[in-house]
């Protein structure tokens, strides 16, 4: 039967169908699962010299070996293809491919990235390639890091250099995933590399990771084909007010703007919201914005990246806000520029390990604010999934409802959006395989894939069968 004439039969039995040409993927990064952390010649990033840092990630973990996918990326290709998959979100390690951040290219290291795409190809998945996934080569940081302009003209030094070895064959491009944390969490609350607490940094690192947004698509599309897309990833947060009240309205509009305003303002719009400014400057003049710098940072895009998790509540706070409870890592730091007074709330409903709460509608209503702020801007979902505590059990089984209970509801809520107008054309799972999440190491597994650090094994989880069907389907099903 094909899928048109299944279509309405189906609908009406509660199977969500989706619309012809949906994208369905899962997402990895680079750090977070290659390992090999020392070879080819790769140099270390911040994320190396932060892990290796005493008490900065849990139980001590580093990326030196994480799922060794630099050396199994033959089995994840595999995992891919029995998934059925029709895209992959990767990134490149920019210490791998450029080590040092600077200079010539590392041939190695684009060879590995040459030889995965050249997989995926063959087997018929699209690659999707993000530039930026939070490995800043430490020199770059030594020379003062996102604070600093020149990191952003090494940025684009660094995409053209990659676009040249793989754009032939790589016709989806993302510049950076969520900069609000490698701003906020890197440079203001310090829970991420390269672990600075300074709110006027974090405000400089905004401004020249979205003048690397820019000056990157330009060298994107200076060597792409005309066909090539280009987008960025950003981690909108569906921020909610604890009340109508005016107080908490204004908590509210505060902590979008620092979320998400300050990004989509200068990316999508050409200009700083003015709010934003004014909310901040008590840290900062914003001296450092040059004249023509938000034209350059204001560049088209073919979709915008959009990473779902979970919503923000927030209320204006009498005393000092509970920052500590927003779910990125606590620290006595906050990650908030001008928005110190403000309390984060969790929100009720079920939560997954990290504590988020499971809130489909929020991602629903998310794309509807999307739908409506930025219209004519199609959406991908590059990041969706939820980490929970997962055990193989003595089967050699790893059986895990929550997660599948989750994908349904996100999914669902995907299927609203779109039904209601929202123009959202893929979604990847995050992850593929459980991998090493940043602060909190490999205690938190996101992966569709169960692995088993100690012997690398890879076993796909009863969600990652059920995520097969929904790829396999177009649809939801009941
Ligand atoms: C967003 C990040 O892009 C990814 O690296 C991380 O693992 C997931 N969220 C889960 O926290």
């Amino acid at each position: 039967m094909s899928s048109h004439t299944a279509e309405p039969a189906a609908q009406a039995q509660g199977v969500r169908v989706f619309p012809p040409d949906f994208v369905w993927g899962t997402a990895t990064a680079a750090y977070q699962i290659e390992g090999a952390a020392n070879e080819d010649g790769r140099t270390p990033s911040i994320w190396d010299t932060y892990s290796r840092t005493p008490g900065k990630v849990r139980n001590g973990d580093t990326g030196d070996i994480a799922c060794d996918h630099y050396h199994l990326w033959r089995d994840d290709l595999a995992i891919m293809s029995e998934l059925g998959v029709g895209a992959y979100r990767f990134s490149v390690s920019w210490p791998r491919v450029q080590p040092g951040g600077s200079g010539p290219a590392s041939a190695k290291g684009l060879d590995f990235y040459s030889r995965l795409v050249d997989g995926l190809l063959e087997r018929g998945i699209r690659p999707v390639a993000t530039l930026y996934h939070w490995d800043l080569p430490q020199e770059l940081e030594d020379a003062g890091g996102w604070p600093e302009r020149a990191t952003a003209e090494r940025f684009a030094e660094y995409a053209s250099l990659v676009a040249g070895a793989l754009g032939d064959r790589v016709k989806t491009w993302t510049t950076l995933n969520e900069p609000w944390c490698s701003a906020f969490l890197g440079y203001s609350s310090g829970v991420h590399a390269p672990g600075r607490t300074d709110q006027a940094a974090a405000l400089r690192a905004v401004h020249h990771l979205n003048l690397a947004h820019g000056l990157g698509t330009q060298a994107l599309r200076a060597v792409l084909p005309a066909d090539a897309q280009t987008s960025v990833t950003l981690n909108l947060h569906h921020v909610r007010s604890l009340t109508d009240n005016p107080e908490d309205l204004d908590a509210a509009r505060r902590i979008d703007g620092v979320a998400n305003r300050v990004f989509t303002g200068p990316m999508l719009r050409g200009e700083y919201p003015e709010d934003v400014l004014r909310d901040t400057a008590h840290l900062t003049d914003w001296s450092f914005v040059r004249e023509g710098d938000t034209e350059a940072i204001h560049q088209p895009i073919d979709f915008l990246g959009v990473n779902y998790y979970s919503p923000t509540l927030v209320s204006a706070a009498s005393g000092p806000g509970s920052h500590g409870d927003d779910g990125h890592g606590v620290s006595e730091h906050s990650p908030w520029p001008g928005a110190d007074d403000v309390a984060f709330h969790s929100t009720p409903g079920p939560r997954t390990a990290m504590g988020w709460t499971v809130d489909p509608d929020g991602m629903y209503e998310l794309l509807c604010r999307v739908r409506d702020d930025f219209p004519g801007t199609p959406v991908m979902i590059t990041e969706n999934g939820a980490a929970f505590d997962d055990y193989v059990n003595p089967e050699g089984r790893v059986v895990d409802p929550e997660r599948i209970s989750y994908l349904h509801g996100h999914l669902s809520a995907v299927h609203r959006a779109v039904q209601d107008g929202a123009d959202v054309r893929g979604y990847f799972l995050w992850s593929l395989l459980d991998n090493f999440e940043w602060g909190y190491g490999y205690s938190k597994r996101f992966g569709a894939v169960y692995v088993d650090y100690a012997t690398r094994r890879r076993i796909p989880k009863e969600s990652a069968r059920w995520y097969a069907g929904v790829v396999r389907d177009n649809a939801v099903p009941p």
